[in-house]
């Protein structure tokens, strides 16, 4: 029998209207336009205002530009997976929520927490559900409302983050395009230089927690880099090796955004051009798990079938890897 490959034949995306734009930081803390972007390539994020919204409101947002492309009714789909580090609640899962929300009554549904990495975690989990046969479409979405847990007096990580969705439907391919391969790695020690100090069962939330600003993002951003460079260049270079791949095979490279010097990096080792990278941080600076579908969102016009992709992340955790995609439709048409 003919191996089943899982081709994302759709994609969807959504960012919140509100820009928080450098200026706009330079008034509420000590920093200036000049550094952040020299140093990270950002010049504005979105920010989701509003009671009572979360990141199901921007996943289901991403989902629907799917569902109305594809005129897919939401009870036709049976899986979302939701890769995030930000979910509505603790339980039950923004997947779920997710579901809910849209009327997508015969899926199942679940989180991934792989921080910057879980959009890459989430496909080739759902990409593998569409292999076993089990399974005839299964959604991904990445997203994060980063504005929830950022402490927008600290100028190290507010400058960073923003908060958006984007999403893959993945269907099987009628013609071996789709997720060919990855890589996944995760390294738990490095849990030291970027994480979420309270809140979770080692130490829940308390009066004593909440002072102590403790339910924020807290990252040794040097010692990061230093990791994230590293990991991201590998890891792509690995799979590059491992698909007997040139630079000149690949049409683009989707990296995380994180920090322009990281992709610039990555995109060096693997030889490529930067005319062949996606970069929109600029606009929406670091969405977590939401940066890699936002790219083929935004890019989704210039892509044709059988060009081929690599998606490539480093985050908390660590976690980090990289996908090889081969395109599955003229998107143009
Ligand atoms: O997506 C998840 C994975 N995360 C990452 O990949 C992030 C990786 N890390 C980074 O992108 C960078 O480390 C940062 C963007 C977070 C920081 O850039 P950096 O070049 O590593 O700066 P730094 O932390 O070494 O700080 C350099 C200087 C310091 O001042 P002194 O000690 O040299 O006087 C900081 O206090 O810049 C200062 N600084 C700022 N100045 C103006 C730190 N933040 C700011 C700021 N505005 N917002």
């Amino acid at each position: 029998m003919e191996k089943i490959t899982a081709a994302i034949t759709s994609v969807g995306g959504y960012v919140p209207e509100y820009k928080l734009t450098n200026q706009i930081l330079e008034t509420m803390i000590d920093t200036n336009d000049e550094w952040i972007r020299t140093r990270t390539g950002i010049e504005e994020r979105r920010i989701l205002k509003g009671e009572g919204l979360g990141t199901s409101d921007l996943s289901v947002e991403a989902i629907k530009v799917i569902l109305n492309k594809k005129g897919l009714a939401p009870e036709e789909i049976e899986c979302v997976i939701c890769a995030t580090v930000t979910p509505d609640m603790v339980f039950p899962s923004t997947g779920n929520v997710i579901c809910d929300k849209l009327g997508a009554k015969n899926a199942f549904s679940f989180d991934i927490s792989a921080a910057c990495s879980g959009f890459l975690y989430a496909l080739t989990l759902g990409a593998s559900l569409i292999e076993s046969g089990r399974y005839k479409n299964v959604i991904v979405v990445g997203a994060d409302k980063m504005s929830s847990i950022v402490d927008y007096s600290d100028r190290t990580t507010c400058i960073i983050f923003g908060d958006g969705a984007g999403a893959v439907l993945l269907e099987r391919s009628q013609d071996q395009n789709g997720v060919l391969d990855s890589i996944l790695k995760a390294d738990g020690s490095g849990r030291d230089f970027l994480h979420m100090k309270a809140g979770g069962s080692v130490k829940p939330a308390s009066i004593e927690t909440v002072m102590a600003k403790e339910h924020f993002v807290y990252q040794e951003g040097q010692s990061v880099f230093k990791f994230a460079v590293k990991g991201m260049a590998d890891v792509s270079y690995e799979l590059m090796q491992r698909n007997n791949l040139t630079a000149d095979d690949i049409s683009w490279l989707v990296p995380h955004q994180a920090n322009l010097r990281i992709i610039d990096a990555t995109a060096s080792r693997m030889g490529l051009p930067k005319e062949k990278v996606m970069i929109n941080i600029q606009k929406y600076g670091n969405t977590t798990a939401a940066t890699i579908p936002l790219c083929l969102w935004e890019w989704e016009n210039q892509l044709n079938k059988g060009d081929k992709i690599i998606l490539a992340a480093f985050g908390g955790g660590f976690t980090w890897g990289a996908s090889l995609v081969q395109w599955a439709y003229d998107s143009k048409s």
